[in-house]
């Protein structure tokens, strides 16, 4: 079985049994989250990410339905991925360089730091990325939308944070794509993120946003999240300071684990 039979499918592959319209799923987004509000001033617990969430299709197939169980670390890591510090090599971090050309699109740098919920940095600590490229298109044999693969770009990535927490990619901006949730559905553009842990039952999984995107309000996946104040989070953050001169654009984006403060990860399920 090949690499990219095994990988996970983009979101492109989820197609749902009855297509509902944009309207319809922005209707259903609003219900849904009034709904949960409803609840919560009703002294009910509600999650801040609402993994069984009707406009995001596939989730009421997919959501975990059982609490999860507590197991062994040690044994986990028999079968599981793991990692030394010393197979991650500085250069991928610079998902511009992996090819013999220039992949097509807006170069720009993504910086930020890896913090628990006290403000302390995660240092030495593995993160992963993978994305689409500059026209939306991921390379993967079941996205097959029209869109154009760059042979420059692959666009998945890895980084080790340093003393401070800091990590750092250099890439190419992802554009938005479609995907089969609803007719007309599309993902605003985003880069997938991979928070090892130092072991593989601690691995986190989220998605990075960019200012000011027009599908935010349209999309199933970032309104999961219900609360805006949470979904500002997932967004990164145009620093002209990690701007690099007739270069790249910058932006920075930090990631905290856990507490009142952290980021929103997604089940291992969702891509
Ligand atoms: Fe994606």
């Amino acid at each position: 079985m090949s690499t990219t039979e095994t990988a996970a499918a983009p979101e492109s592959l989820l197609a749902a049994p009855d297509q509902a319209s944009q309207a319809e799923i922005t209707a259903e987004i609003r219900a849904t989250h009034e709904q949960a509000d409803a609840l919560e001033a009703g002294g009910r617990r509600v999650p801040m990410t609402l993994v069984d969430f009707p406009p995001y299709r596939s989730s009421i197939l997919r959501h975990p339905t059982k609490n999860p169980r507590l197991v062994d670390p040690e044994t986990i890591e028999l079968w599981s991925p793991a990692y030394g510090q010393r197979d991650v090599a500085a250069i991928e971090s610079d998902l511009t360089l992996q090819h013999s050309g220039e992949p097509q699109g807006e170069r720009m740098t993504v910086q930020g730091r890896l913090l628990d919920s006290w403000g302390r940095p995660l240092a030495n600590q593995l993160i992963e990325i993978w994305q689409a490229n500059s026209a939306g298109r991921y390379i993967h044999q079941r996205d097959q939308h029209p869109a154009p693969l760059d042979p420059n770009f692959t666009g998945a990535g890895r980084a080790i944070t340093d003393e401070h927490g800091e990590y750092r990619f250099t890439t190419i901006k992802p554009g938005p794509y479609p995907w089969k949730n609803h007719v007309n559905a599309w993902r605003p553009a985003h880069i997938h993120f991979s928070v090892f842990g130092s072991a593989f039952t601690q691995r986190l999984v989220t998605q990075m946003y960019f200012p000011g995107d027009p599908l935010f309000a349209l999309d199933p996946i970032y309104n999961t999240i219900r609360r805006q104040r949470d979904r500002d989070r997932l967004i990164g953050v145009y620093d002209h300071d990690l701007t690099v001169p007739e270069f790249s654009m910058g932006y920075r984006w930090d990631i905290v684990v856990d507490g009142p403060d952290a980021t929103r990860f997604e089940r291992e399920e969702e891509h």
